[in-house]
């Protein structure tokens, strides 16, 4: 049971187990270059790889990522990727609810940026897509979000390339004739210890 897990800087809401979860051999590759501005860079140690039936499945999983979030001494982020429909707004749906969210959650296509606050968390969720550079970024004025206690759930990253933290988790997600395909990357050690916890509650063979 990950309830009993003794890692605080995890939030631990163990729910039922997703349907079809594997976990796929552990890969190395090179860090991308430094981005500006901020600390560390990424390495990806293990991934998950899910299957979403229906957009509740893809909800689903965002909810088993927000039970396995870090907690408020932590700043994390998320980076989601795949074409226009992979069902990234939908994952960052299910997550934003799994955390109390209980308003409406829009994709934040024009306005760029949005905000949740909870009493546990801080959820930003970006929608990159209409970025024209990188630079634009800047006068969202995001920086005072990169702070613990704050969950960044970004899609079209790449979008932002060179001025937006390190991923903790990239998820890359794709629609296909049985579902959407979600895989999850750990980038960093906290992804590390995140995804595994993602794992456990799943119960993955
Ligand atoms: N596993 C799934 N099976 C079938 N439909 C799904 C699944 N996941 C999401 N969908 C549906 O796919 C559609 C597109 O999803 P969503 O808006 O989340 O995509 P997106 O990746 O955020 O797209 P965009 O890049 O335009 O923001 C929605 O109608 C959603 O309900
Ligand atoms: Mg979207």
């Amino acid at each position: 049971m990950i309830a009993a897990r003794e890692d605080a800087q995890f939030a631990g809401k163990p729910g039922e187990p997703p349907r079809e979860i594997a976990h796929v051999a552990t890969q190395e590759r090179p860090p991308p270059r430094k981005m500006r501005d901020f600390p560390g860079a990424p390495v990806e140690h293990s991934r998950v790889r899910w299957l979403a039936k229906t957009a509740d499945d893809t909800e689903a999983f965002g909810a088993r990522l927000a039970a396995s979030r870090p907690g408020a001494t932590t700043f994390a982020t998320v980076h989601l990727f795949g074409d226009l429909g992979a069902g990234k707004t939908t994952l960052a749906r299910g997550f934003l609810r799994a955390c109390g969210v209980s308003g409406p959650v829009r994709s934040p296509t024009y306005t760029l940026v949005e905000l949740y606050e909870t009493p546990t968390v801080s959820i930003v969720h970006l929608d990159l897509y209409r970025l024209l550079d990188p630079s634009e970024l800047e006068a969202l004025g995001l920086r005072e979000w990169a702070v613990p206690g704050y969950i960044w759930l970004i899609e079209w990253p790449e979008r932002g390339q060179g001025r937006l933290p390190f991923p903790d988790l990239s998820v890359t997600m794709a629609g296909g004739i049985n579902g959407h395909e979600i895989n999850v990357s750990a980038t960093s050690a906290l992804g590390e210890t995140w995804l595994s916890l993602v794992e456990n509650t799943a119960g993955a063979p």
